[in-house]
């Protein structure tokens, strides 16, 4: 019996990378799929490979994902939305970056997690609950200066996480994060621009390690957790301060 057994799933960013081989797994524990992504092709071919159905578009775009509420109303509802299309966009001097790169990469990162629980949430009430899980990244969890306009994004899709998750909580909907150091996927091919990780001693990240500590966060008790990825260790929580940690008077 699958850990997903009968459930239905999104996965955006579905076509590459960590969300493809989320499709794979959470086909594997038994769900039905809903592969999510910009590239009609790859997210045909995933959605083909786990016998799901693929939904094409901008996650940026709130016409993608009332494409994507009709989908699964059709399927029969949404136990579990994993939240995890991004880009890497613009690593070179500010004033060089493009107006198009700038909202694409605000757009894919953080919009694709704020629309995407807009669009799931009522339909997760409706049914009595549900697991959303976001993909961020260490970068959104300390400042990263390879790229601050992506720090800037995954620091954004971290508070929207934990700062959401106590309101959805009364409605049986958890949210959580992941948030991966450096993973082996197309993605990093790009960014790393030819730099050989291995010789200045960083361990990539294989996929299915940031796609278990997904789904043992969707299927555990708690919400409102950060948890730290990183190659061949157990995931850990990131304890961030809350906000009445930082209204108390000094020394209190
Ligand atoms: N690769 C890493 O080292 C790493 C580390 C930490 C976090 N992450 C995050 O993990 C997630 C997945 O990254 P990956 O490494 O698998 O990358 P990837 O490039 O292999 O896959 C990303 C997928 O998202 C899709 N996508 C991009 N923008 C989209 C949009 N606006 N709407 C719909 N689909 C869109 C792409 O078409 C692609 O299929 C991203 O959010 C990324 O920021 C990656």
């Amino acid at each position: 019996m699958g850990r997903l057994e009968d459930q239905i799933a999104i996965v955006t960013g579905a076509g590459s990378g960590i969300g493809r081989v989320a499709c794979e797994r959470f086909a594997a524990e038994g769900a039905r799929v809903v592969a999510v992504d910009l590239d009609a092709d790859t997210a045909a071919h995933t959605a083909e490979a786990v016998g799901g159905v693929a939904v094409v578009g901008d996650v940026a775009d709130p016409e993608l994902w009332a494409r994507v509420v009709a989908t699964t109303d059709e399927l029969g509802g949404i136990d579990l939305a994993y939240l995890n299309a991004g880009v890497y966009g613009h690593s070179g001097p500010i004033d060089e970056l493009s107006d198009g790169v700038y909202s694409r990469t605000v757009g894919a990162n953080v919009g694709g997690v704020v629309l995407g629980v807009r669009a799931v949430v009522p339909v997760m009430r409706a049914a009595g609950g549900g697991a959303i899980v976001a993909t961020a990244s260490v970068a959104g969890l300390v400042p990263f200066a390879g790229n601050p306009i992506y720090s800037a994004t995954k620091h954004a899709v971290a508070a929207f996480v934990a700062a959401s998750a106590p309101s959805l909580a009364g409605d049986g909907i958890t949210i959580d994060a992941v948030c991966p150091g450096i993973v082996d996927t197309p993605m990093t091919e790009g960014a790393a621009g030819g730099l050989d990780l291995a010789a200045l001693g960083i361990d990539l990240i294989e996929p299915a390690e940031v796609v278990t500590a997904a789904l043992d966060l969707a299927t555990s008790e708690g919400t409102g957790r950060c948890v730290v990825v990183r190659a061949g260790q157990p995931p850990h929580p990131w304890e961030l301060p809350t906000f009445a940690d930082l209204m108390a008077p000094p020394g209190d």
